[in-house]
């Protein structure tokens, strides 16, 4: 933050499965390398998602959303608007989350909504280009690099401005799961370095 205010950044992480990203930030936030910053609130399009059950095991809040409001566009983005607001969140990590953003959550976060993506964008990103797909493409592409993009959520899928990319081998034995998981390894680091370097260059009021 580049005013005065000395309260922590408020972050609101979404996610939509194991949530090993936001676990990540969280040890990123313990271990001072994130700071200034906390986890407000943790909300998830499934109720079942591991990343879920772990934040509410240390204490973050946490928010499942029902079936039919998860799935239902119009009805998810403004019950997880509705609960971002509830507790004051500053900034937006998408972290393994699977839903389109619409202008609804768009339009309340203009450059305060963050992603990662497993692949070097512009490449291997857009609709449908999520989790074990990216990997698969990169592979069938015959590519002998990957790695990871923290980028700024707009209404392009994948088109924001690039924060911070990090760079990883694809080896000639790769498989789509080896190379997700060294991949995944990259984004672990990459996004909480992405997170520091952009939020306390912003201004929060
Ligand atoms: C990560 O590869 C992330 O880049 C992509 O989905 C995966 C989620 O992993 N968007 P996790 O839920 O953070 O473990």
């Amino acid at each position: 933050m580049t005013d005065s205010v000395s309260r922590k950044v408020r972050l609101g992480v979404l996610i939509s499965g194991r949530g090993s990203n936001l676990i990540a930030l969280h040890k990123a936030i313990q271990h001072g390398k994130l700071t200034n910053a906390e986890i407000s609130v943790v909300v998830s399009n499934r109720m079942d998602a591991k990343g879920l059950k772990w934040a509410s095991d240390q204490g973050l809040n946490t928010v499942g959303l029902s079936e039919e409001s998860a799935r239902k566009p119009s009805l998810r983005d403004h019950a997880i608007l509705e609960r971002l607001l509830h507790y004051k969140v500053d900034f937006v990590l998408l972290a393994g989350y699977d839903r389109i953003i619409s202008s609804t959550l768009l339009d309340a976060f203009p450059g305060r909504m963050l992603n990662i993506h497993p692949s070097l964008l512009p490449a291997f990103g857009g609709p449908g280009m999520l989790g074990r797909a990216v990997h698969e493409a990169v592979l069938a592409a015959g590519e002998q690099e990957s790695g990871c993009t923290v980028h700024l959520v707009t209404d392009i899928v994948d088109g924001g401005a690039i924060l911070g990319q990090t760079r990883v081998s694809v080896l000639a034995n790769d498989t789509a799961d080896t190379l997700a998981e060294r991949v995944l390894n990259a984004e672990h680091q990459l996004y909480a370095e992405a997170v520091q370097n952009y939020i306390h260059r912003v201004t929060v009021s």
